[in-house]
């Protein structure tokens, strides 16, 4: 279905009990309704927003366009959590009704200040001749979980020298000033983040761009974070505009990192090379948060934008990705499943065998929402790995082809398709001998941490409903293999 522009800008104020209750409906009897993922009710969901810790519970906000699974007329939808994995649908939490958020209340973050919590967000407006005039504004929350909005933008014009492309405020505080990069195009159409600072979230001066070693890469730079760990500094940014490299940049936009310590006085930074932080199909715009023990916690959308999905014609699109640990050992980014997910931890499974040249199934070990971790120890097997969500003709595969060191993700006989224009298979380097894959996989997502966390691929996918599956297998050779499975929910 094609969506007019009249329909993308239909707010949910403005449509019938009946016609939201149909839509319920239709979303309701989709097959690929996630369990334990973050999810629409209805319509589309973009990205992470305001991820934040305020009076003792966990904020997680997305961007939505309710009516529809197309990128319509934005609002931030509100989830709490207790214990990051277990979250309470809270409501909507920032509606673009204003004149400083006409046409979207686009991405931004959240800080608590003066005992309430402060929503810095992009209203993206536009005038009669269609031309856009992002404005940064701030919402804040109180205790109560009400949310008001300030009447003023804070930032209410784009600096000379860039376009409109300018949003997704990310806000920190250093050092007793709090600090804003915000995700922007130079007006030579090429990518950039910029600084902005505050002594009280109110009054922002613009101190100057990010000087970086990467001016030509991209055309415009979403979701800009900026965070330290363990003193080392590391900056997350979503490029638009790069080409495939290699096993590298294969999806529509990307999202990855540079190493740095992003000096705030003169908004230098020296850098490591730029790394896509998931080898997946569907990661865009994380955002990160410190959790009140001091550990770094990403969230990023599992989508992308202006890709075709299968729950399209069900009347929604896309979820979260589950909360991962960020850490660097030995000058590598980490990613690990947020400890607590164990607390979703139902029946626990185990097996192990040695494979000779076979593939091999293990009783009970089947299903569409669960854990598994397994580990391999490659003795003489060319390679190995997992099939999960496997029936008569659909499968996905998880394989270590330890000739050529590579890891790959094969979605091609996955089920239904989302857009197959970028590839089905996603691949990347790793040299091991013992591989351990740490898989969460839900109705319709797989979440594949390699390795400890050294490698994450993350992927939705489309599987018939009786794809319960789960085989193991050893190529060319020996290889031994241990697993253990817990079911959820
Ligand atoms: C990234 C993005 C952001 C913007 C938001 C609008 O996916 O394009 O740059 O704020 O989505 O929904």
């Amino acid at each position: 279905m094609q969506w007019t522009t009249e329909q993308r800008y239909t707010r949910i104020e403005d449509i019938s009990e009946k016609d939201w209750k149909e839509l319920k409906k239709q979303v309701d009897r989709s097959p690929w309704r996630q369990t334990y993922h973050i999810q629409p009710e209805t319509g589309l969901l973009n990205d992470p927003n305001g991820f934040s810790f305020y009076n003792g519970e966990y904020h997680l906000f997305y961007q939505w366009f309710p009516l529809g699974p197309v990128h319509g007329i934005k609002y931030w939808y509100h989830t709490k959590s207790k214990d990051l994995v277990h979250w309470e649908n809270a409501g909507i939490a920032i509606r673009p009704n204003d004149e400083i958020d006409s046409h979207g209340a686009y991405s931004g973050s959240g800080i608590e200040h003066n005992g309430q919590l402060y929503l810095m967000y992009t209203g993206n407006t536009r005038d009669e001749q269609w031309v856009r005039h992002p404005k940064q504004n701030i919402a804040v929350m109180d205790e109560q979980g009400i949310i008001k909005k300030w009447e003023t933008p804070v930032i209410d014009h784009v600096p000379d020298g860039y376009t409109d492309h300018f949003r997704d405020p990310k806000v920190w505080k250093e050092n007793n000033t709090f600090y804003s990069i915000i995700g922007a195009q130079r007006i030579d159409k090429t990518g950039c983040a910029v600084l902005y600072s505050s002594p009280d979230m109110k009054n922002w001066t613009f101190k100057g761009e990010i000087q970086t070693d990467l001016p030509h890469f991209g055309y415009m730079w979403e979701c800009p974070d900026y965070f330290t760990v363990d003193g080392q500094g590391i900056f997350v940014f979503s490029p638009q505009g790069i080409a495939p490299d290699g096993d590298q940049y294969h999806n529509i936009y990307q999202s990855g990192y540079v190493l740095g310590n992003l000096d705030v006085q003169t908004q230098t930074m020296q850098h490591s090379e730029f790394h896509e932080l998931d080898r997946g199909f569907d990661f865009y715009a994380p955002q990160t948060m410190e959790a009140p023990d001091g550990r770094r916690i990403l969230v990023g959308w599992m989508g992308l934008p202006e890709m075709a999905y299968p729950t399209d014609e069900h009347g929604w699109a896309h979820c979260l990705t589950l909360p991962r640990e960020i850490t660097i050992e030995n000058g590598r980014l980490m990613q690990r499943p947020v400890r607590e997910l164990k607390n979703l931890r139902g029946i626990k499974m185990e097996a192990s065998a040695q494979l000779h040249d076979e593939v091999k199934t293990f009783d009970s070990f089947s299903g569409t929402a669960f854990e598994l971790v397994c580990s391999f120890e490659i003795q003489d097997a060319d390679s190995c790995g997992i099939e999960i969500r496997v029936n008569e003709t659909e499968k996905t595969v998880i394989t270590y082809d330890a000739i050529h060191q590579r890891l790959s993700l094969d979605r091609t006989y996955s089920g239904a398709l989302a857009d197959s224009e970028y590839g089905t298979v996603r691949s990347c380097f790793l040299d091991t001998k013992h591989v351990t894959f740490h898989l969460f996989v839900d109705s319709s997502s797989l979440e594949l941490f390699v390795n400890d966390g050294l490698e994450v691929f993350t992927s939705r996918i489309f599987p018939s409903e009786d794809c319960t599956g789960i085989r193991f297998f050893a190529k060319g050779g020996r290889a031994s293999c241990q697993a253990v499975k817990w079911t959820i929910g």
